[in-house]
């Protein structure tokens, strides 16, 4: 490592220092397990199979990760990189076997920096049990080389089938739209509140306000647990108008002090939106991704708003996916540098650039950004 290890990163926008950037060697469609659907029988993955992605979309997934680490350190942001592990490998605890893991391209996934804090999430699919294990390398080296360094791991969840609801899916796709935002909106979706569960990339992390999306991934509980591990800070649960709600960060993203991108297809609460205001926030929504749903690469399983899915390296500069000119043209009007990199062939490993990295140094201590309150928040 070549710049000392200081480990503190409060918010996503203060200036980047040291970042991860995942892997997508090895990568799976994961084997079948209750939390994950995946049917793409066009693209050689018919529901119920599962196996390595193509190694020509690994090839060009890599090389697009690896552009993107060069072009950080290039800017002068140290880069690490986790270990993948054998994916293909069948696990097991004592209480489940799955047959493959998934791989290691989104590290915002598993890692939740929090100042001098990086939080190991608890995740909540099988396949993805293990994942911290490619972290763990880094981890351990952080730790050693930074006496501040607090390093936090939540509950290791037993996902038995009692944190699953049986059969989700098939009732769950089967349901119009309103009634699947009011499913949305209860959090009444495929995790039982049998274990606290969540993912990293649920949580929004805005000074003294972290904001945690309730999600196909994170539960009820999964919030009360991140809610009693910061008692400094103000931990908010929220939801948006998004049928498949799955990580905050194609929904949210706060851009700078004052400014948050949101997706207006996805409506956030009126509270939450007062909120803002109530603090002088402006919320600004996200010009339309330039892909439909009909042209994203295959065997993606996230949505064209992975355009948004944006990384800052300080206030003033974000890197933008390079075909996504409508939003590099809006945020160029606000002021923006906006540094294009090419990333959509990384996108079916698991997202966009702020999925495939995590903070772990930026300048700037804990502030409030929020003086005001305003209804629940
Ligand atoms: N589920 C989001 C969408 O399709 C993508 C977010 C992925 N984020 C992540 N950290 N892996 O719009």
């Amino acid at each position: 490592m070549n710049n000392p290890v200081r480990v503190n990163s409060w918010n996503s926008w203060d200036p980047l220092r040291r970042i991860i950037v995942g892997r997508a060697a090895g990568t799976m469609v994961q084997a079948p397990e209750p939390a994950v659907f995946r049917d793409w029988p066009q693209d050689g993955f018919p529901r119920g199979t599962y196996g390595p992605l193509p190694d020509d979309m690994v090839a060009a997934a890599e090389e697009q990760l690896d552009g993107f680490a060069a072009l950080l350190r290039g800017r002068g942001i140290a880069v690490d990189r986790p270990e993948p592990l054998d994916f293909s490998r069948r696990t097991e605890t004592p209480e489940w076997t799955q047959d493959t893991m998934f791989g290691c391209m989104p590290p915002r996934d598993v890692l939740l920096t929090v100042g001098s804090e990086i939080l190991e999430s608890t995740m909540s699919y099988r396949s993805r049990w293990f994942e911290y294990l490619c972290y763990r390398p880094l981890l351990e080296s952080y730790f050693h080389a930074d006496e501040a360094m607090r390093w936090e791991a939540a509950p290791k969840p037993r996902l038995t089938d009692a944190s699953f609801h049986a059969g989700f899916w098939d009732e769950f796709e089967a349901l119009g739209f309103d009634e699947q935002i009011q499913r949305v909106r209860a959090n009444d979706l495929c995790l039982t509140e049998a274990e606290p569960l969540f993912d990293a990339a649920d949580v929004c992390r805005m000074g003294k306000d972290l904001f945690v999306q309730l999600s196909l991934v994170t539960n009820r509980g999964g919030y009360r647990w991140i809610r009693q591990h910061f008692p400094e800070h103000r931990v908010h649960a929220v939801t948006f108008d998004n049928t498949h709600p799955l990580h905050i960060d194609a929904t949210w993203v706060p851009l700078r002090p004052g400014l948050v991108l949101h997706c207006g297809e996805r409506a956030a609460d009126p509270e939450m939106l007062g909120y803002f205001k109530t603090n002088d926030w402006e919320v600004l929504e996200a010009a339309a991704p330039r892909r439909t749903r009909d042209d994203l690469p295959k065997l993606c399983f996230c949505s064209p708003w992975l355009a948004m899915n944006i990384l800052s390296l300080d206030p003033n500069t974000v890197c933008v996916e390079e075909s996504e000119r409508d939003l590099a043209e809006q945020l160029s009007g606000r002021g923006f540098e906006v540094v294009p990199v090419p990333f959509w062939n990384v996108a079916p490993f698991g997202g966009g650039l702020h999925c495939a990295t995590v903070d772990i140094e930026r300048d700037g201590e804990l502030q409030d950004y929020f003086p005001h309150r305003y209804g629940r928040f």
